[in-house]
């Protein structure tokens, strides 16, 4: 099959998106498929790219980004036949040939939050990864909550200020937050890698903490901080009618004296002795099976398809909470999701074949 591999995008994440498709054109299995990579530039244009994994790379003093040079593509179909045409504006549809399933390697909005999806369900084309409404609710941070609450599973406080309340009464909004158990944690609904993410302790930093989560989102989300450890779950969609697999859950470990009050951006992808992946997690195997039985269910209120990320915290006491989930999680060989998975007996060549496999089912 020819697989397009579609990276980069309008996002803030647009760089991590580029360190994901990295590894996925370096390890996708090139005897099985045919790889057609796609960047997506900042400003939204799709390019047919080099093949080269080693510029996309993100590490310390290298933000790898699409540029606009290469050759501009436009992507045609005809409903009916699944496949998508790649060529160039004013080519016969035919130049780069057909595609028959589309990798979105793309993270936050305009990728992983159904917009691309609503696409590719409309030109019924294949794609990998969650449909239209478990990617718009999964990139947003309130909506994936209240759904998670009304499949009875355990989220923890929290309070929205909508554009609307925030410029109406900011001190009714920041009064709502004083009520929640400090620190909180201020961030934009729709955003991603930790972006306009802040730990706040005091009263006094709330305000710039909002404005700054607004300029990555005019809707934001302030949550109570949890003490627990940080444990994600992968999972990963069964074939047919088989229930969703969950990975050895994981444990993000943020090192202390690194400058780092949280799991942030520079810890995420930059600063890599600031944090420990842990894997598998040491949990007792009651908690454990908890934190997999709540990733599982989590896919499943989402209605989610292909993978995801779930990420709980778990208390002192051995309460599982889940934070949140991720439809298309960082997907290096060395960020948690293949990680968790390789720990549990599936490794990264495996995990991109099995993802193509499930869309092309
Ligand atoms: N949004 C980033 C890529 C993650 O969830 O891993
Ligand atoms: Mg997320």
């Amino acid at each position: 099959p020819r697989v397009a591999v579609v990276f980069g995008g309008r996002s803030s994440e647009h760089a991590v998106s580029c360190a994901t498709a990295a590894g996925v054109l370096s390890a996708i299995d090139r005897e099985r498929y045919d790889v057609v990579p796609i960047g997506v530039s900042r400003d939204g244009s799709w390019v047919l790219v080099d093949d080269d994994p080693e510029p996309l790379r993100l590490v310390p003093g290298h933000t790898p980004e699409v540029v606009h040079a290469g050759t501009e593509v436009a992507l045609s179909t005809s409903v009916g036949d699944r496949t998508l045409s790649v060529h160039a504006p004013g080519q016969p549809p035919q130049a780069f040939g057909e595609v028959d399933v589309v990798f979105p390697l793309l993270h936050g909005p305009y990728g992983e939050d159904g917009t691309l999806q609503g696409m590719l369900e409309l030109a019924d084309v294949r794609y990998v990864g969650s449909g239209v409404l478990a990617s718009a609710a999964g990139m947003d941070k309130h909506y994936m909550k209240v759904v998670f609450a009304g499949a009875g599973l355990p989220v923890g406080p929290y309070t929205v200020i909508t554009d609307r309340q925030w410029r109406a009464d900011p001190a009714a909004a920041m009064d709502a937050v004083g009520a929640l158990s400090w620190p909180v944690f201020v961030k934009p609904c729709r955003a991603g890698s930790s972006m306009g993410v802040s730990r706040v302790e005091r009263p006094e930093d709330l305000e710039a903490a909002i404005e700054a989560a607004r300029e990555h989102d005019l809707k934001v989300i302030v949550e109570a901080g949890i003490v627990g450890r940080e444990i994600e779950c992968a999972v990963l969609e069964g074939h047919g009618l088989d229930a969703p697999r969950t990975s050895l859950p994981g444990e993000i470990v943020v090192e202390s004296g690194h400058g780092h009050d949280f799991y942030d951006f520079e810890a995420k992808y930059l600063d890599e002795s600031a944090v420990r992946l842990s894997c598998p997690a040491e949990l007792s195997e009651q908690v454990s099976d908890e934190v997999r039985r709540l990733a599982a269910e989590a896919f499943d209120a989402l209605a989610c398809e292909g993978l995801a990320r779930v990420d709980c915290f778990v208390t002192e006491r051995g309460e599982v909470v889940i934070n949140e989930i991720n439809t298309m999680p960082g997907f290096t060989p060395h960020s948690m999701y293949p990680r968790m998975w390789q720990a549990s007996g599936l490794a990264y060549p495996d995990l991109i074949d099995e993802l193509v496999q499930l869309a092309l089912e």
